[in-house]
């Protein structure tokens, strides 16, 4: 009898974040891509083990500890829980959260730096230099020179002081091997190519102490109790020192061979040159791959606190929902590559891949097997040419998703999951099952079958990225978890789905311009304006204002109020787009002897051939507002909900200029 083979394992990590920081969307990301690859490693069948925390040493802390006069410690205990808070927000469990000023964290950094002191790889000098403390690290001039720093810039300080030295310029040589001979070590080749660029100049040994005098808060030297460990020498070992606390070095054998560190590009060096270099002072191997990720940049420059350009992550995902948030992270970013972030990319997204193409056509589906089948799950019959090619599809998606994935490709990965589903619609369309229903009822099955088929194995590929949505579809179609499987032909036929939910609503986004145009009475909704403003018709009792669905008595308005509202027919005379906006049409109308200018929020539901002639209803009196430059006076009415959208016209030919009561 053979052994069974042990399944592969995955060991993914995130960078331990500044206890300090506000959480921001850096933070977001990094954590979501380990997520979603911890997801797909699990659902292709692998143990996986990921590893995120925080990083509580260093100046900083010790400075805002000090300013709010309590200790560092408490410090850090009253900051750690903002980041557990989202990722518990976020969906994401991690395997282990680790924290730098846990004993076990800290028995491992003294127990290597014991280790390397005792191989003389340790040595004390006097160092003077430039610190930069929001970085915690000495600068170079160069560096000093690029960052416009002056020898009076407050972010910077000279100090000169006796410090441990670790002999880092001893493993220069060994490094570049190590990265030449290890093509997937750093990742992406541009990375590895700056790294190697980097080495190119003479390494030098790496300072790893601080006085106490000067920083208290850290892990005090073992060899030397009047200094502690400089804050990056210690951050970085938690990656190890996790595993070897919860079970030695079988332990860390166990995960250290198939590990994955991500980071983002500005901590590229400190990974690829300090931690390889400590690693191998240690006598540890080296992990399998470092993979620098891009930065997230609003309007196109880099998001920082200084900046005050911070995209909060918890607004957008309470906004917009986390599922919809974690598929744009992935969806939208190239890995190696920075990103554009924008409100109105997220929506995009949002509306055209799972509003779209994933939500709608599940619904679509859902609906017929209900008229049809009773909603329950028919039996696929003779499968026709169509019906090859999906197998086919479905089955070379799961290779491509598999090896995409194994490349870092998650934008990829997804775009041919997408793929998959848009295939499904176009079946859809080809088969026509509303139509076969009536005269075919086992082709209709068979049809119905094929698409749903898709859709569990969309399911099982899109689970690692949007799981909350994926457990909800699964319960629509009266699935279990372990329907989540990487293999084509399991939908088990006789299933009873449930009532049809939209999973992902469509998503309206609003620039400024056009919040203008909802709130000034422009927009073409046919809200009384006088009920819009609450605070202008506060409610008799003087209660604090309400939006009207919370208070229906904020929508009473006297006939007096409507009467203030000039209504008129107005006919269009010309009707064009308004250029560099989806939305706005430029009008002029005719009220009956005056021509005016409407600028309207209605070009993504009619072309201007549509409107030319048509009679419509506008609001005369408004205040004039300009839109894109344009002068626009009145308001056209039209209804809407969250699918339709109509203009109001008249049922019988009335003049232009007439006034509508
Ligand atoms: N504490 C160190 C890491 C020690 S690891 C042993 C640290 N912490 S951090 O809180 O500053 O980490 C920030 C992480 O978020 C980095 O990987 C950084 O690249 C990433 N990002 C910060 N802002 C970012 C964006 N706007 N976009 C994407 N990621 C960026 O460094």
């Amino acid at each position: 009898m053979t052994e069974p083979t042990p399944p592969s394992r995955f060991y993914v990590t995130t960078p331990i974040y500044y206890v300090n920081d506000e959480a921001h969307i850096g933070h977001a990301y990094t954590t979501t891509l380990a997520d979603v690859l911890r997801g797909y490693h699990r659902i292709m069948g692998e143990e996986t083990f990921f590893l995120t925390g925080l990083d509580e040493h260093g100046q900083k802390v010790q400075q805002a500890a000090d300013k709010l006069g309590i200790t560092p410690q408490e410090h850090c205990d009253r900051m750690a829980p903002r980041f557990q808070a989202l990722w518990e927000k976020m969906g994401i469990v991690p395997d282990d959260f680790v924290r730098t000023t846990e004993p076990r964290h800290k028995a491992i950094v003294t127990d290597i730096l014991q280790r390397i002191w005792d191989k003389g790889l340790i040595y004390d000098a006097t160092y003077e230099g430039w610190y930069e403390v929001s970085e915690e690290r000495f600068l170079t001039d160069k560096e000093i020179e690029e960052k416009g720093y002056t020898k009076d810039s407050p972010e910077i300080s000279f100090i000169k002081e006796k410090n441990y030295f670790f002999k880092m310029s001893a493993y220069q040589d060994w490094l570049i091997e190590h990265i030449q001979s290890h093509p997937d070590f750093i990742r992406p080749e541009s990375r590895k190519n700056e790294i190697l660029g980097f080495l190119r100049q003479p390494l030098g040994d790496l300072c790893i102490s601080r006085p106490k005098s000067r920083l208290s808060w850290g892990i005090e030297l073992p060899f030397d109790k009047d200094y502690v460990t400089y804050v990056w020498f210690d951050a970085l070992i938690n990656y190890i020192s996790v595993h070897l606390d919860r079970g030695g070095e079988a332990e860390l054998q166990k995960w250290w061979p198939n590990s994955l560190h991500l980071i983002g590009k500005d901590i590229l060096t400190t990974h690829c040159v300090y931690w390889t270099t400590m690693l191998q002072a240690a006598g540890y191997t080296q992990p399998k791959t470092i993979l620098a990720h891009g930065w997230w940049l609003l309007d196109s420059a880099k998001m920082s606190k200084s900046k005050g350009n911070v995209v909060k992550p918890l607004d957008l995902m309470d906004k917009y929902g986390v599922d919809a948030f974690r598929y744009f992270l992935i969806r939208d970013m190239t890995l190696g590559l920075d990103s554009n972030f924008s409100e109105k990319a997220l929506v995009e997204r949002i509306n055209s891949d799972l509003a779209n193409d994933f939500g709608n056509l599940l619904n679509r589906t859902l609906n017929l097997l209900k008229r049809n089948f009773e909603g329950v799950i028919p039996s696929p019959g003779e499968k026709g040419e169509l019906e090859i090619e999906l197998e086919t599809l479905g089955q070379q998606t799961i290779a491509n998703v598999k090896a995409l994935v194994l490349d870092f490709k998650l934008h990829a990965a997804l775009e041919d999951t997408l793929q998959l589903v848009r295939r499904a619609n176009k079946y859809m369309e080809q088969t026509a099952p509303w139509k076969t229903a009536k005269t075919d009822l086992p082709r209709t099955g068979t049809i119905l079958w094929h698409v749903l088929e898709i859709f569990r194995l969309a399911a099982a590929l899109l689970a690692p990225v949007i799981p909350g949505k994926i457990a909800d579809l699964l319960d629509q179609l009266g699935l279990e978890p372990s329907a989540l499987k990487l293999e084509w032909g399991i939908l088990p036929p006789g299933t009873q789905t449930h009532e049809p939910r939209v999973l992902f609503p469509r998503q309206e986004f609003k620039t400024e311009e056009e919040k203008m145009l909802t709130e000034s009475p422009i927009e073409t909704t046919p809200t009384p304006p006088a009920a819009t403003p609450a605070a202008t018709n506060p409610s008799p009792a003087g209660s604090p204002a309400v939006n009207a669905e919370e208070n229906g008595a904020n929508l009473l308005i006297g006939i007096e109020d409507f009467a203030k509202v000039e209504l008129r027919v107005a006919q269009i005379q010309e009707a064009e787009r308004v250029p560099k906006t989806d939305k706005l049409m430029r009008l002029i109308v005719d009220l009956g002897g005056e021509t005016r200018q409407i600028v309207a929020g209605i070009a993504a539901f009619y072309s201007p051939e549509q409107l030319l002639g048509k009679k419509v209803i506008v609001v005369a009196n408004l205040k004039p507002a300009k839109l894109r430059g344009l002068e626009s006076r009145g308001m056209l009415l039209a209804a809407k909900n969250e699918t339709q959208f109509s203009i109001l016209t008249l049922l019988d030919d009335v003049a232009p200029g007439a006034r509508v009561s």
